[in-house]
């Protein structure tokens, strides 16, 4: 309908807003797409600035996915719809128009756009990621394990939302490529190991 296609179009622009250079440089830091992993993402951001820009990154990123799902939800759109909606806010986080298209890996857009569903997926959710980041100690790891297992939570809990989950899902980990590449070959780093690679 013509109300989804102007959510997409919204979702894309919104989502293209990347929060983690905004806030790197007002508050003086570099530019995360040339520091660190290169990720503008709280991750990222994290490694080259600390816990508050990274906090502040991951709440706007968040936010970006919520927001135009959650709005989309009132007007009472389909859960394809409502899919397609975030997956349009990931690729706006991922490919950002206003920012030469380099953009982020979108994982807490996804988190975010999931959010409206329901407080039961997004607590297990969010309980993945932080329980498998304090098992693993990587930040890359917690987030594939938590998209590998979110279209099966929602199978679980949302029914009518695992495959629009599932998209998501599919999207992250394509976009986790070069992590996944060093997860394998032992040479991702940690979390709080803040040595200099780019993706
Ligand atoms: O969640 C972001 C994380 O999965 C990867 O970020 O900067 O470690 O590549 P980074």
């Amino acid at each position: 309908t013509l109300l989804t296609g102007l959510m997409i179009v919204a979702a894309y622009l919104f989502g293209s807003i990347s929060s983690a250079v905004l806030i790197c440089r007002v508050v003086g830091l570099p530019d995360p797409r040339s520091e660190g992993s290169g990720n503008p993402g709280a991750t990222n951001v994290y490694r080259i600035g600390g816990t508050a820009p990274a906090v502040a990154t991951l709440l706007f990123d968040i936010l970006k996915g919520t927001l135009p799902v959650y709005g989309s939800y009132f007007f009472g759109l389909t859960p394809l719809s409502l899919g397609l909606i975030a997956i349009a806010a990931c690729l706006g986080h991922m490919y950002p128009i206003f920012f030469g298209f380099q953009g982020g890996k979108a994982v807490a857009t996804a988190l975010g756009s999931i959010g409206p569903i329901g407080w039961d997926m997004t607590g297990l959710l969010l309980g993945t990621w932080i329980i498998t980041a304090l098992l693993g100690r990587y930040s890359s790891l917690a987030s594939l394990v938590t998209v590998a297992l979110a279209p099966i939570y929602a199978y679980w809990l949302k029914p009518e939302y695992w495959i629009p989950v599932l998209m998501l899902s599919v999207l992250m980990v394509v976009r986790h490529r070069a992590n996944i590449t060093r997860l394998l070959a032992g040479t991702e780093p940690h979390i709080l190991d803040k040595t200099q690679r780019k993706t």
